[in-house]
């Protein structure tokens, strides 16, 4: 089919290139000139493992391309719009200028029979707002959420858990839907499972699923709480009740908690969201969730003040990793740049490194001072702090890094490290939630 995407970032760009993968003639729009110059060329504008070989194959076959021009659109029979919805200065709701500004964009290009595809996570009630706006032009909308990890993101558009279609009653929902399933034949056919369901669940759907994902990350590190009170393990906590299936092991690990672009933002617009439909009790203890999250921050640092002898006011900090998480090069609300950002504020000498990230960490905080890899990050460090645990953080030799710091005092932010072997190694080893 002929596709258009509309927003080439972590989630268009893949989509754009998952769905020439899938054998559809894709044209892909973006504002920002420097980003569609790399796609064009075949380059991914950010790190994301997969995505550039999934790019070279898919515009070296002709069936991907991209563009400033939002008219090249025009001729698409499938229209996805994946542009951002961030969170809005100064309040929790989500700012729905992108989407806004798409839709209004997108409805002079389209034919009667189009299908536009709403994939940005918006507060429920926005997707019946589009259609209403779409009204005249002929074409459907429907909503399909996307699941995507970053890190995961091409696996998980190519093969996705579930497909999940907001489709509106009537014939022309029907047609929308049948046009869906042409769009993913190759998923649906391999069995992925797909919900059809109304508007107002397919937004609720992608809202709840994140809520419980940073619920549970949320239960474990207030465990981990309760660990630090008692001399308590949570790595054992979790492992042991994780192998009751109907909790498993998977997101509960303890330590510096959630940050991205999704998980922080979308909690606290659902709650703005229940607050306008008057349900704000029913999301409350999300708040809780984002409070939690936002004290392991806290947490660490004081537990580098622990180990730097009750004050970190002119010690030499190493920060391992400015990502979010592992495998990507997403800084947007990081716990470590935000770990590394409040104890310079606090008077240490910090130096931030990230095999990926240290670009985008480095426009996001200009102040802080960066490295290119742990050892130089190390250097006469009193504490070293691991805050992303990318696969090289995890594989350190103690006894290396033992050579270049002043203090061999390490804080693990994600339990990922032996206590044994850096201990055995002299190391002072302090973690979240573990004794
Ligand atoms: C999330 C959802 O997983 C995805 O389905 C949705 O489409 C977008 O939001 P993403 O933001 O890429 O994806 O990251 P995810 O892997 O969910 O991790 C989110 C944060 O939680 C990271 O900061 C990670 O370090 C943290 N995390 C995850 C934990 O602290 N503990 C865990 O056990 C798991």
């Amino acid at each position: 089919m002929r596709v258009s995407v509309i927003g080439c970032g972590y989630l268009g760009a893949v989509h754009a290139g998952a769905m020439a993968a899938l054998g559809h003639d894709v044209v892909g729009v973006d504002v920002d000139e420097a980003k569609v110059a790399a796609l064009s060329a075949g380059r991914a504008p950010f790190f994301e493992p997969g995505l550039p070989e999934l790019l070279a194959q898919t515009t070296a076959s002709g069936r991907l391309r991209f563009s400033t021009d939002l008219s090249e659109v025009a001729g698409c029979e499938v229209h996805f719009v994946c542009v951002g919805t961030p969170q809005r200065h100064h309040e929790f709701a989500a700012d729905l200028t992108y989407v806004d500004a798409a839709f209004a964009d997108l409805a002079a290009f389209l034919a009667p029979g189009d299908v536009v595809v709403g994939k940005s996570t918006v507060p429920v009630g926005t997707a019946e707002r589009l259609a209403a706006g779409l009204e005249g032009t002929g074409a459907v909308l429907i909503w399909n959420p996307e699941f995507l990890r970053e890190g995961f993101a091409v696996q998980d558009t190519l093969h996705p858990d579930r497909l999940v279609y907001g489709v509106p009653a009537g014939e022309a929902g029907e047609r929308g839907r049948a046009v869906l399933d042409v769009v993913y034949a190759a998923p649906l056919a391999d069995g992925v499972p797909l919900v059809v369901t109304d508007y107002a669940t397919a937004q609720l759907v992608k809202v709840a699923a994140n809520s419980f994902l940073a619920t549970k990350i949320s239960f474990i590190n207030a465990m981990a709480e309760l660990c630090e009170a008692t001399g308590a393990d949570v790595t054992a906590l979790a492992d042991a009740i994780g192998h009751d299936v109907r909790i498993g092991r998977k997101f509960l690990n303890a330590g510096l908690g959630f940050g991205g672009g999704c998980l922080p933002k979308d909690i606290r617009a659902f709650m703005a969201r229940a607050g306008e439909l008057g349900v704000d009790q029913a999301l409350s203890f999300l708040r809780e969730v984002d409070s939690i999250n936002m004290r392991r921050r806290v947490r660490m640092v004081d537990l580098a003040r622990e180990v730097c002898a009750g004050s970190i006011v002119g010690r030499r900090v190493a920060v391992l990793g400015a990502a979010f998480k592992p495998d990507s090069d997403d800084v947007r609300d990081s716990p470590a740049l935000s770990v590394a950002a409040q104890m310079r504020l606090q008077g240490a000498h910090v130096t931030v490194t990230d095999p990926q990230a240290i670009p985008n960490a480095q426009r996001a905080w200009p102040d802080l001072v960066f490295a290119d890899t742990a050892e130089a990050a190390a250097q006469g460090a009193d504490v070293v702090i691991l805050a992303t645990e990318w696969r090289e953080y995890r594989a350190l030799d103690p006894e290396k890094l033992a050579q270049v710091v002043r203090s061999k005092a390490i804080v693990d932010g994600r339990n990922v490290l032996d206590p044994v072997a850096w201990r055995g190694a002299g190391w002072t080893y302090r973690a979240l939630g573990r004794p």
